[in-house]
């Protein structure tokens, strides 16, 4: 079948399905599942044919996603920040918004003056992490997360994505998985090592969403993306309420924190920030206008 044909079905499926970008969708489905770039199908249209057998393949992608699940759960993958990474259930499937604290990390550093070890807590599928360390080449990471499923994946990331050698993946919960008195290897050297405890840059995208609202959330979210990853607790601030009382105590002394917060959010996290003495703060807008990102310095008060 003429692939222009077939992409054309598929948008048009996708579309009276209510998909909301239905072109993108199958645009994906045709770079996954047949050997072309959107250059080749751009450039030369009608003559592309796609056999059968990937026909069929695309149709039933096409069912997947017209019954709910997301582009990046059938193949398991998603760009951010420019780059590849692999999901699987224990990730969260990273969020476009979420670029927002790279390009902050790259305002506030640049040149010599870099970020040697950063820190991400609750690292998912490592890629706030391993973005900045492709940017920040001389840089040495920290990811932890309290599921080793999304470590794994983290690990794996890191490899593909060449700064596997610059990172560290440690297994708990938010601070105590630095504070508990083990080493970690690092592939740099394979020799173990005491884990680094002051950060010059400590990034975070916790689970904000109060419990009472998963069951509210769009069912691509909801029933992909891993619970640990969204549940924030009563009020969605449980997260907040861990990393802020230690937070000073991480941060080296011209040290800053960039935290993702749900839209809502900005006044308890200030107030938070506030109580543990934070007098350097501010909070960045995402392109929709939203407030997304806290950060913050160690100027005390
Ligand atoms: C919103 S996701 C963010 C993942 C990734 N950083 C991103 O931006 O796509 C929150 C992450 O925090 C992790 N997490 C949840 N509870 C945790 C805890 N108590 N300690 C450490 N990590 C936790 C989840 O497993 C999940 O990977």
């Amino acid at each position: 079948m003429i692939l222009k044909y077939i992409y054309r079905e598929m948008v048009e499926v996708l579309r009276e399905a209510g998909v909301d970008l239905p072109d993108l969708d199958a645009r994906i489905i045709i770079e996954e599942r047949c050997d072309y770039d959107w250059s080749d199908i751009i450039a030369k249209g009608e003559s592309l044919d796609v056999d059968s057998d990937i026909c069929q393949q695309m149709r039933q992608d096409v069912t997947k996603r017209i019954n709910g699940r997301p582009i990046s759960r059938i193949y398991n993958k998603r760009e951010f920040w420019g780059l590849k990474f692999s999901l699987s259930e224990n990730t969260l499937d990273p969020r476009p918004d979420t670029e927002l604290i790279i390009e902050l990390a790259l305002q506030r550093f640049s040149g010599d003056y870099f970020p040697k070890h950063i820190l991400d807590l609750g690292t998912g599928s490592g890629c706030i992490l391993i973005s900045l360390l492709s940017e920040f080449l001389d840089s040495h990471g920290v990811g932890t997360d309290l599921s080793s499923g999304a470590l794994d994946m983290a690990r794996y990331n890191a490899q593909q994505n060449g700064c596997g050698k610059r990172v560290s993946f440690i297994h708990g919960s938010w601070w105590n998985a630095l504070e508990s008195d083990h080493t970690v290897s690092c592939a740099a050297n394979e020799t173990a090592h005491k884990v680094q405890q002051k950060f010059d840059l400590i990034v975070s995208n916790p689970p904000y969403i109060a419990n009472r609202v998963i069951e509210k959330l769009a069912p691509e979210v909801k029933n992909h993306d891993p619970i640990l990853s969204l549940d924030g607790g009563v009020d969605g601030l449980d997260a907040y309420k861990i990393i802020f009382p230690r937070l000073k105590m991480h941060l080296s002394r011209c040290g800053i924190a960039l935290l993702e917060i749900g839209y809502d959010q900005e006044n308890d996290v200030m107030r938070l920030s506030e109580e543990y003495g934070f007098a350097l703060r501010t909070v960045h807008n995402d392109l929709a206008g939203n407030p997304r990102v806290v950060e913050i310095s160690c100027g005390d008060k």
